[in-house]
């Protein structure tokens, strides 16, 4: 068995700045609302004009981690790319990420679990590269929330929160035992798959149906979340998932030199560091500038915290996710 390590980081967000401020055009929100709940004073949304997209936000952000990993796209075996907003219902990301950065015919497969989207791929990143299938794998979080989100006072509960972005990692084959990926854990829970989610237009409401009822309360076709429920789970799961990556790996909360919580609410981040009694400096949050970018958050957060020199050779990183699904789980990685 090989091991799995992240030879190479790379985030990329739209110029186009939205402060809590600016949200107040369209809907009865307050700055001080906004950051009280949550933590966000901005978030990045894109401006139409210039043409970004899901897919192209993600080659964005894999080209600056492909040049980092110090491999060309031709070095590149696999794509994985998380998404809960593709640029179409289908095909997915992957194979425009593929076109795009003009790669041979490698693979593409999409992933749809939503905040924890980056976490699962990393996993089954790593899965390929430990049993020696491919070397270089490009994992890839993206999300272009703010076409999709309601701009009126209905919508404020969820729209203030997201916010769009890519990250994007190289994981590479290594020989080094006992450093890069130790272990991930994955989880979902199905029974709240409706607490956080889009229902429509999909094949259990069509577009078809919900023309036909032409109900002007019917939202369907924007995302739905209830979310002191969500809250309330999120605490418990992230916490879960921590613990479990720990134990695996027979460790303590005080190994751990960098916790890179998904970006969801600051309140739930700071739960966690509580929770943990980790210091300051050994949790990485950038939600106050990005909002919630769903897949993107944790590799966006980790590539901000490491590019800050946040993260360092032989460090104990523990990365971590919650949402719609409900679907959570942790990587823990020793740099
Ligand atoms: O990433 C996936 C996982 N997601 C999460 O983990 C999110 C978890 N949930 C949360 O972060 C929080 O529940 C929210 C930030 C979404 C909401 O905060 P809350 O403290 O739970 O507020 P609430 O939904 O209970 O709403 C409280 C009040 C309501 O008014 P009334 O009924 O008390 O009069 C809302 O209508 O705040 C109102 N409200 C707003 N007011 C101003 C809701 N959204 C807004 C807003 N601006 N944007």
């Amino acid at each position: 068995m090989y091991s799995s390590k992240i030879s190479g980081l790379g985030y990329y967000v739209p110029e186009n700045v939205v402060t809590n401020n600016d949200l107040t055009q369209w809907m009865d929100t307050s700055d001080e609302w906004i950051q009280e709940r949550t933590g966000i004073k901005e978030r990045r949304w894109i401006d139409p004009k210039t043409g970004d997209t899901t897919s192209s936000m993600g080659a964005k952000a894999a080209t600056i981690a492909i040049e980092r990993a110090g491999l060309t796209n031709n070095d590149i075996d696999f794509i994985i790319f998380a998404t809960l907003s593709p640029d179409m219902y289908f095909p997915g990301g992957g194979v425009r990420v593929q076109d795009l950065l003009g790669m041979p015919t490698i693979g593409a497969l999409d992933i749809r679990n939503q905040c924890s989207g980056f976490i699962y791929s990393l996993s089954v990143a790593d899965q390929f590269i430990k049993t020696g299938m491919y070397k270089n794998i490009l994992v890839i979080g993206s999300e272009n929330h703010s076409g999709g989100l309601e701009r009126s006072t209905r919508g404020r509960g969820v729209t203030v929160i997201f916010g769009d972005g890519a990250g994007a990692a190289v994981l590479s084959r290594s020989e080094e035992k006992g450093k890069g990926i130790l272990s991930s854990h994955l989880h979902s829970e199905g029974k709240h798959a409706k607490e956080l989610a889009l229902e429509g237009p999909a094949t259990g409401r069509w577009v078809d149906a919900i023309m036909k009822d032409n109900d002007p309360d019917d939202v369907s076709y924007y995302p739905y979340m209830n979310g002191q429920f969500v809250f309330k789970h999120a605490v418990v799961r992230f916490s879960e998932a921590i613990m479990e990556g720990l134990e695996a790996n027979k460790l303590k909360k005080e190994d751990i030199d960098m916790l890179i919580p998904h970006q969801a609410n600051l309140r739930i981040a700071q739960f966690i560091q509580k929770k943990f009694q980790l210091s300051d400096d050994k949790v990485y949050n950038n939600i106050q500038k990005y909002g919630n970018t769903t897949a993107a958050s944790v590799i966006i957060a980790l590539t901000e915290a490491w590019e800050k020199g946040k993260i360092n050779d032989g460090d104990l990183v523990v990365l971590a996710a919650f949402g719609s699904g409900f679907t959570w789980g942790s990587v823990v990685i020793k740099w």
